[in-house]
């Protein structure tokens, strides 16, 4: 195979998984390619918006502020969204499609009789559409960084991919039996947590080792240092898939998709299909970590600031993968020198 030089990830950009969640959502057609989709610009346009400073320093709809450029973008996107519902309506709702709008659409209460308002199943699609796919985008891209660094890891994914799948298409039950590979995404995601921390409201007042927390109190839970607690996870910064082998901690100590009643909706969601885009990467590439500075990145989503890597054919050679890296990811894992 002829050598490529690609980037697999960078911030804000996160094609794949995009359009495994617009596909899933919105049904094949309407999703070609989410890159000239205009929902998914939209989208993306918004998001990029959001994380932008200016915008939340100078919350104003003035003209030329990137506030109103992010209001815009939002009034575009739910424009683009009725447009999709609309077009749906009108076809024949039958089940057949089997994708999350045609769901909602058929969605009916049989106590009350009502069905779902076009807000609402905007609403749902939205949420599910933003929720879905830089968290999963931002897993993938850290466990291919640590796959890369760590290649005595890579070379048992890749024993065991071979082993369960051969060359075949991996199948859900087949899923369940790359065992290893499932170690190596729960240590990934204890260590570089894609989603690092959630906001809470008191419905009660409480107390947390003595401190008196109010009702209504706003507090920020760290799911990323829940992560690090050394008495759960001995040697807590050490990339080690084998502690999954016996290690039972409760939804409370590791909770990557958080815990309680909003846990995560799209948890297996995910975690099959990061399942699924490792091991089909497996079977028939390498990817290489080229040198370059990396910085960990947080406002919603845990990211990295960049992540060059090589992608070479499928030839064992995961030695090669590894790459001098700078920047200020060794305060949360330990890195090989
Ligand atoms: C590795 C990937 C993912 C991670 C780490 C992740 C993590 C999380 C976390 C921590 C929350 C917050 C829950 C809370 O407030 O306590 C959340 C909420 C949510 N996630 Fe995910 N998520 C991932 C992928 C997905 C996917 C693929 C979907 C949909 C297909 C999805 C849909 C949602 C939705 C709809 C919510 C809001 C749930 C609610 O508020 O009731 N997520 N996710």
């Amino acid at each position: 195979m002829e050598r490529r030089r690609n980037a697999v990830s960078r911030r804000r950009d996160a094609h794949l998984t995009s359009r495994i969640v617009a596909r899933t959502l919105l049904g094949e057609s309407e999703i070609q390619d989410s890159r000239s989709t205009p929902a998914s610009w939209h989208l993306a346009r918004a998001i990029r918006l959001l994380g932008t400073p200016l915008t939340r320093l100078l919350p104003f709809d003035l003209l030329g502020l990137p506030y109103q450029k992010y209001l815009d973008a939002t009034a575009a996107l739910e424009e683009e969204m009725l447009r999709i519902l609309e077009a749906r309506k009108t076809e024949t709702r039958d089940g057949q499609r089997g994708d999350m709008l045609e769901s909602l659409l058929l969605a009916h209460d049989d106590e009350t009789n009502t069905q779902l308002t076009d807000h609402e199943i905007l609403g749902h699609v939205s949420v599910f559409f933003a929720a879905g796919h830089e968290t999963s985008a931002n897993a993938l891209a850290w466990t291919l960084f640590l796959l890369a660094m760590f290649p005595e890891v890579s070379a048992k994914v890749s024993e065991e991919v071979d082993q369960v799948l051969g060359g075949a298409e991996p199948t859900v039950e087949a899923l369940d039996r790359l065992v290893y590979l499932g170690w190596v995404i729960k240590e990934s995601l204890r260590l570089f947590t894609p989603a690092p921390w959630n906001g809470r409201v008191l419905a009660e007042d409480t107390e947390f080792l003595g401190y008196p927390l109010p009702k209504g109190a706003e507090l920020l839970v760290s799911l990323y240092q829940t992560h690090r607690v050394p008495e759960v996870f001995p040697e807590p910064l050490r990339f080690f898939p084998e502690r999954w082998e016996n290690l039972k901690p409760s939804v409370y100590e590791y909770n990557p998709f958080s815990a309680g009643p909003r846990i995560c909706i799209g948890a297996a969601f995910a975690t099959m299909e990061i399942k699924i885009v490792l091991a089909m990467i497996y079977q028939r590439y390498r990817l290489a970590l080229v040198p370059q500075r990396i910085d960990r990145f947080a406002e919603l989503v845990l990211s990295p600031t960049s992540l060059r890597m090589r992608i070479e054919p499928k030839d064992g050679r995961f030695a090669d993968s590894r790459a001098k890296i700078r920047g200020n990811l060794g305060d949360m894992v330990e890195l090989p020198v």
